[in-house]
């Protein structure tokens, strides 16, 4: 989504600037800008850009502006179409005062209205105009930076991050943050500032995460920050270990094929991680003499894998319901960690749409937790949902690919994926990340209440271990057909549907986002059993019918039943079956056959061929793979 570079320094910020846009432009945008206080002049130069980075620095190439002060943006269309108009940076009538701004103002056309009567000229349709306009007319009342921003702030309201420059003042810039992140980077005589740590993570680790609700005056060697009180507050500066720099593909097409097959190492690498933090380093395995081994149980280590969770060893094992909150791929992780939950720990596990989340009432249930599952920890919906939830003494942990994140920072306690940068837009190993880290909890959560013994943790461990191994090997397996033969047959369907059943189900809603994003195919996804309450309808020679299994043998008998159904209507049927399901197998017009593995795990060591199958597929159309269009990575506004 939208992205935001700015700069403050001894050096000169163009080249910069363009290379921390170019940085975020994984997060999806559409328009590109830059402007910067020209430095022989004191003026604004500045040059916008509907399309790529790439084509904004085309624009720039024989523009011999550059300046110690200057900011970036790359905007994802919210208010007003994609134009080069409508691109940041956005200005006051006498373009002395330029802003980009990430986030949405909410009710800005009423405000708009009032400024156009008091006499503004607005040239775009955005919400950011706006906000130009409206600090310009509240600083000719101030002629002061600090009362003008706060009574700014305190009229503004939605979700919004920007920085703010004016040619009056040409060695500094305003940043102000509400509901959206903004980070410093600091080094000597320079200040960095970006909506994503990433755009300077390789210039400074040093840096301060503006807090919310506050707003700082930043030259090349101070930084003046307020809350929205007013009161002066400290910035706080610290190493970050953990920020990623560029990563490339390492030879792969795309960087989803490259994250695609990271996925057993980010599986292996997430037990490992667990066991460190307190899994199973807390074991130590004494061989009897009959050979069986006696685990036993280091208390030290049991409560530190609580401690980063923010809960204690009594609430754990007092836990009575789990709830989830996440969107789109997270949440489907989260949907199929709901089996763990109620099947291992024997508790309610409730899982939340974040989008939703916020018009529910919320019931201050005792001995519950609320767990915020996001790839980027900054998901605007799901960040809402956790403030919704954290005024009350409800424990509330986030679990998330990026420890410097707004959630992690909101939270109580915090698990760290271990995915790695995941640079594609359409998620893949952090979703393999989530049902790992979900499925380890799960596990422990069922430990600590006596309902598993250590055994049997390190079987379920173990068994994590197989899946990883199984996703990747079931790709080695299918890469021939799948390439040569099965991608350009199915690339020819205009439209699909899904079914799954029981933990198949959420598995299933994944594989028709995947294919919906990435490729454009229209999918739709529905729980098996509710075909014949309707969807059979559809059902036809030229719509495939993508069909989950399962390794629950109740639930397998109903899945073959619904593969009958289709058959029997002359259905066009793919499924992802595992070894021995034969009967199922025979039904299916193509099959993709994979080992069998503990059932709860069935999804899991699917994922890697399922994603493979739609990347051949989406590769075969053409698409943008990386960077579909309409999408952001990280999804900011609401
Ligand atoms: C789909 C995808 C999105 C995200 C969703 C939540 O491939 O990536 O559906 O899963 O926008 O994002 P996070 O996990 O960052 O909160």
């Amino acid at each position: 989504m939208c992205g935001i570079v700015a700069y403050v320094g001894k050096r000169r910020c163009r080249d910069y600037i363009i290379r921390g846009l170019k940085r975020l432009e994984y997060r999806g945008y559409d328009s590109a800008g830059f402007i910067c206080v020209d430095e022989k002049h004191k003026r604004f130069s500045y040059f916008k850009k509907s399309g790529k980075v790439s084509d904004l620095e085309k624009g720039l190439d024989g523009f011999e502006h550059d300046g110690f002060v200057g900011m970036g943006h790359t905007r994802w269309a919210t208010h007003g179409v994609v134009n080069d108009c409508n691109a940041h940076p956005h200005f006051n009538c006498k373009k002395n005062i330029s802003l980009v701004h990430n986030g949405i103002i909410e009710g800005y056309e009423e405000i708009r209205k009032k400024l156009i009567f008091e006499g503004h000229e607005f040239v775009s349709s955005t919400d950011t105009e706006v906000v130009a306009h409206y600090f310009s007319s509240i600083f000719d009342f101030y002629k002061d930076l600090k009362p003008a921003i706060l009574d700014l702030v305190s009229k503004l309201k939605g979700a919004y991050s920007f920085v703010l420059s004016m040619e009056e003042y040409p060695d500094q810039i305003v940043v102000v943050r509400h509901n959206s992140p903004l980070v410093l980077g600091k080094l000597e005589d320079e200040i960095f500032v970006a909506s994503d740590l990433l755009a300077f993570s390789d210039k400074t680790k040093n840096v301060c995460f503006l807090p919310e609700d506050s707003f700082a005056i930043i030259k090349k060697d101070s930084v003046d920050m307020y809350d929205f009180s007013g009161k002066k507050i400290l910035p706080i500066w610290q190493e970050v270990k953990f920020e990623f720099d560029a990563v490339d593909k390492q030879g792969f097409e795309h960087y989803m094929l490259k994250e695609i097959y990271e996925q057993k190492k980010v599986i292996d690498n997430t037990i490992n991680f667990c066991r460190l933090i307190g899994t199973d380093s807390k074991l130590s395995a004494n061989t009897k003499k009959d050979n069986s081994v006696d685990y036993k149980i280091d208390l030290e280590y049991q409560d530190r894998i609580w401690q980063q969770l923010g809960l204690s060893l009594k609430q754990v094992k007092n836990l009575k319901k789990v709830n989830l909150v996440a969107a789109g791929t997270s949440w489907h992780a989260c949907r199929i960690a709901q089996f763990f939950f109620e099947n291992f720990c024997k508790i309610p596990a409730s899982v939340y749409l974040a989008s939703e989340f916020c018009y529910m009432p919320l019931f201050n249930h005792e001995d519950s937790v609320y767990i915020f599952v996001s790839q980027s920890g900054e998901t605007a919906d799901t960040l809402q949902a956790l403030r919704k939830v954290s005024p009350l003494s409800i424990p509330t942990i986030t679990i998330t690919n990026v420890p410097s994140s707004t959630m992690v920072r909101e939270a109580d306690g915090f698990f760290p994926m271990q995915a790695g940068p995941e640079i594609s837009v359409a998620s893949t190993k952090a979703f393999s990340s989530q049902i790992s880290v979900l499925y380890l909890l799960a596990n422990r959560i069922a430990l600590e209440k006596g309902l598993i013994s250590l055994e049997e943790m390190k079987r379920a461990e173990d068994d994590l271990f197989v899946s990883a191994q199984i996703l990747e090997q079931s790709i080695e397996n299918y890469k021939y057909k799948i390439t040569q033969k099965l991608a350009n047959k199915y690339s020819k369907f205009d439209k699909f549907i899904f079914l799954g059943r029981h933990i198949s189900y959420p598995f299933a809603m994944e594989a028709a986002l995947k294919l919906k994003e990435i490729s454009y195919i229209f999918a739709q996804c529905y729980p098996a059993g509710e075909l014949k309450h309707g969807p059979i309808a559809l059902i036809d020679k030229s719509t495939p019918v993508v069909l989950f299994s399962s390794l629950h043998e109740i639930v397998y008998k109903k899945i073959i039943s619904n593969a009958q159904e289709v058959k029997a209507r002359s259905g066009h049927l793919v499924v992802f079956a595992f070894d021995g399901q034969d009967e199922l197998i025979n039904l299916a017009n193509t099959s993709f056959i994979v080992p069998r593995v503990n059932p709860f795990l069935g999804p899991l060591a699917m994922t890697g061929l399922m994603q493979f199958f739609i990347y051949q597929i989406t590769k075969k159309l053409g698409c943008s793979i990386d960077k579909p269009r309409n999408l952001a990575k990280s999804v900011t506004v609401e």
